[in-house]
């Protein structure tokens, strides 16, 4: 569905864009800004999600579009198609690659930066010409960034990554705001197809974890908003992880 016209943006009205809106937290970061008034539009690769979240989220207020973040070229021009808008929420991304060192191909540990760290940098890249003064970029990183285990040597790494890039774009880019949300465990349908069992394994990681549970797509949709909200936030990764860091 390409719902690109249906909306209509006055002065005073935010338009968001949110890379990774049609599912988990991003469609999560959709929904509450459009709750809140914004204009949103939401990307993604598969156009039957981004159908299904077009229609879920009520139309409306809301655009969609197909985009391969791994596809530069798509990439530019996505960016020239929806024009300026005040909020990138960058959320594409797949399950962690949880491999020993010894095991990780060269190939495989290339590819696995692709949505995550490149296309969040070149999202950045071809953002920021479209974004209004007032604007702000907010990626996406992990916990295990600070807190790494065993086999997650790509996941610590790519997570790592995405909050140097948060830094260093928070100054070359200003006064556009630049910052990241570094998320722990989110019941999300990421889980559905990275372990057998999700609800167990969800339930099991929630139980290690200060709050005992593992956190809501909507719990962590607050986040983002906060930092989209808040314009005295730039280089900040604000951490939503249950205490995992603690723990
Ligand atoms: N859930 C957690 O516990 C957790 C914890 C820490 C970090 N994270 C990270 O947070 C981010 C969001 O997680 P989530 O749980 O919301 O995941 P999710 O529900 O699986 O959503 C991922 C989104 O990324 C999109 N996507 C995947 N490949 C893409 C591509 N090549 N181009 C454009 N869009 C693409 C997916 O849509 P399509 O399939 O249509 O492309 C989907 O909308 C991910 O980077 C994840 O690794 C999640």
């Amino acid at each position: 569905m390409d719902n690109t016209n249906n909306t209509n943006n006055t002065a005073d009205t935010q338009r968001v864009v949110v890379i990774g809106g049609t599912s988990g937290v991003g469609f999560a970061v959709a929904q509450a800004a459009a709750a809140q008034g914004s204009n949103v539009v939401v990307a993604s690769s598969n156009q039957g999600r981004v159908d299904l979240a077009v229609k879920k989220l009520g139309g409306g207020r809301v655009e969609g579009l197909v985009l391969d973040v791994a596809d530069e070229a798509a990439l530019a021009a996505f960016f020239d198609r929806i024009g300026e808008f005040d909020h990138l929420v960058y959320t594409a991304g797949e399950p962690l690659l949880l491999k020993p060192l010894a095991d990780l191909a060269a190939a495989e540990s290339r590819t696995f930066f692709e949505r995550r760290f490149w296309g969040a940098l070149l999202a950045a890249k071809y953002a920021t010409p479209k974004l209004r003064p007032g604007g702000s970029i907010t990626f996406t990183s992990g916990a295990f960034a600070t807190r790494p285990a065993p086999g997650a040597s790509l996941g610590a790494s790519i997570t790592a990554a995405v909050e140097g890039l948060t830094r260093a774009l928070a100054l070359e880019l200003a006064p556009l705001r630049v910052n990241a949300v570094r998320l722990g465990a989110i019941r999300t349908e990421l889980w559905d197809s990275s372990v057998p069992d999700p609800e167990s394994f969800l339930r099991a990681q929630g139980s290690g974890l200060p709050v005992q549970r593992v956190g809501s797509p909507e719990e962590a949709a607050a986040a983002y908003l906060y930092l989209l909200g808040n314009g005295y936030a730039t280089g900040t990764v604000l951490t939503l992880d249950g205490g995992a860091a603690l723990a």
